[in-house]
């Protein structure tokens, strides 16, 4: 029997998933038993040429997804908090397996997503939400459930940190090194989100739910981003062998959380001083097994194709996870 599975969305990740479930067909069948097939697509500009097969469904009408028979998965990569989570939450009442890549929408309404999903006996995939192609997610719900994580320190925003990087490295100013990042299509064309901190900080609030089982009060979280060093600033810390980084991090305080997310001077000798380029990492610092750190692409349109991909593999079949 074929898995029926949608895109919701045909950006840079949902055309990623499409390519990659199409060029991954016989790898997936082999693990699933069945084959996955795209059946619709969601788009909200339908005049835009796309390469989608014509037999695939392509429309700007979700309800058009919903009525399809014996839909399974509904893979969710568009942008921003709605209509994100009202189509997660109508697939999960309809008994669809949902695998998303939308930090914003996941930060806020994640919590409330995974309930539903429970009593519906359904999953929701959320690894391609923080740090890209990383499996940071997973490696904590399936490796660190009997380890009490003390600590994550995580540089989950490539954009910032390619731009330090090139700052550094190339004696380059903020505008300039950011400019190069824009040019690699790293950065958006309105880059916001990424150097201001906000796109860590959701990330951050992703990881906090599932290590802690609660997120700290989103005001109270110090949310600083890279735009504001100086040439002069990085090459003063170089000349004490020290980096800035752009660092998210979450711990226990007693009773309460404590994140933040800004620049930090680290030494040679810290986990995440070696992170370069657009890559992203999550050092985990955990009762028994001491610290680990985890590192590789952050973003990108087959890396975070790869994390839902993997996700939706290796969770189909599988009792929906604890919430
Ligand atoms: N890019 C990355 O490397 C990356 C990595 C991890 C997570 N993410 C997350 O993945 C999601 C998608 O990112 P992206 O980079 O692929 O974005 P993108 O390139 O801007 O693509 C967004 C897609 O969503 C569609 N869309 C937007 N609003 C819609 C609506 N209301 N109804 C139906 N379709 C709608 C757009 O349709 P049209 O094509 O018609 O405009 C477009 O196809 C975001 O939540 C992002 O935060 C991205």
């Amino acid at each position: 029997m074929t898995i029926k599975a949608a895109l919701l969305g045909f950006g840079t990740v949902g055309q990623g998933v499409y390519e990659a479930i199409n060029s991954h067909r016989e790898q997936l069948t082999k693990r699933l038993n069945n084959e996955v097939e795209i059946v619709a697509v969601l788009i909200k500009n339908p005049n835009k040429k796309r390469d989608i097969d014509p037999a695939v469904l392509v429309t700007t009408d979700f309800e058009e997804i919903l009525a399809i028979p014996g839909l399974e998965v509904v893979f969710e990569a568009i942008v921003g908090e709605e209509p994100g989570f009202s189509y997660c939450l109508r697939a999960v009442e309809k008994g669809c397996h949902v695998i998303t890549a939308n930090k914003v929408m996941f930060a806020k309404y994640g919590k409330i997503l995974l309930k539903k999903a429970k009593e519906h006996g359904v999953r929701i995939g959320y690894e391609a939400t923080t740090a890209g192609g990383v499996p940071v997610i997973r490696t904590i719900e399936q490796q660190l459930q009997v380890n009490d994580i003390q600590k994550v320190e995580a540089i989950l925003n490539g954009t910032s940190n390619f731009i330090l990087t090139e700052m550094r490295e190339k004696q380059l100013p903020f505008e300039k090194a950011l400019a190069r990042a824009q040019q690699h299509g790293y950065a958006e064309a309105d880059p916001g989100h990424d150097i201001k901190g906000k796109d860590a900080f959701y990330k951050l609030m992703i990881l906090s739910q599932l290590v802690f089982g609660s997120q700290p009060r989103w005001d109270q979280v110090e949310v600083k981003g890279i735009d504001r060093l100086t040439p002069a600033d990085i090459e003063k810390a170089g000349r004490k062998g020290l980096r800035y980084k752009h660092i998210a991090e979450l711990y226990r305080y007693g009773n309460t959380l404590k994140a933040s997310v800004k620049p930090v001077l680290v030494a040679a000798d810290h986990a995440l001083y070696a992170i370069e380029g657009v890559n992203n990492a999550v050092t985990i610092y955990a009762s028994l097994i001491g610290s680990i750190t985890l590192s590789g692409p952050g973003a990108g349109k087959f890396p975070t194709a790869s994390a839902m991909i993997e996700d939706f593999a290796s969770g189909y079949g599988r009792l929906p996870q604890l919430v």
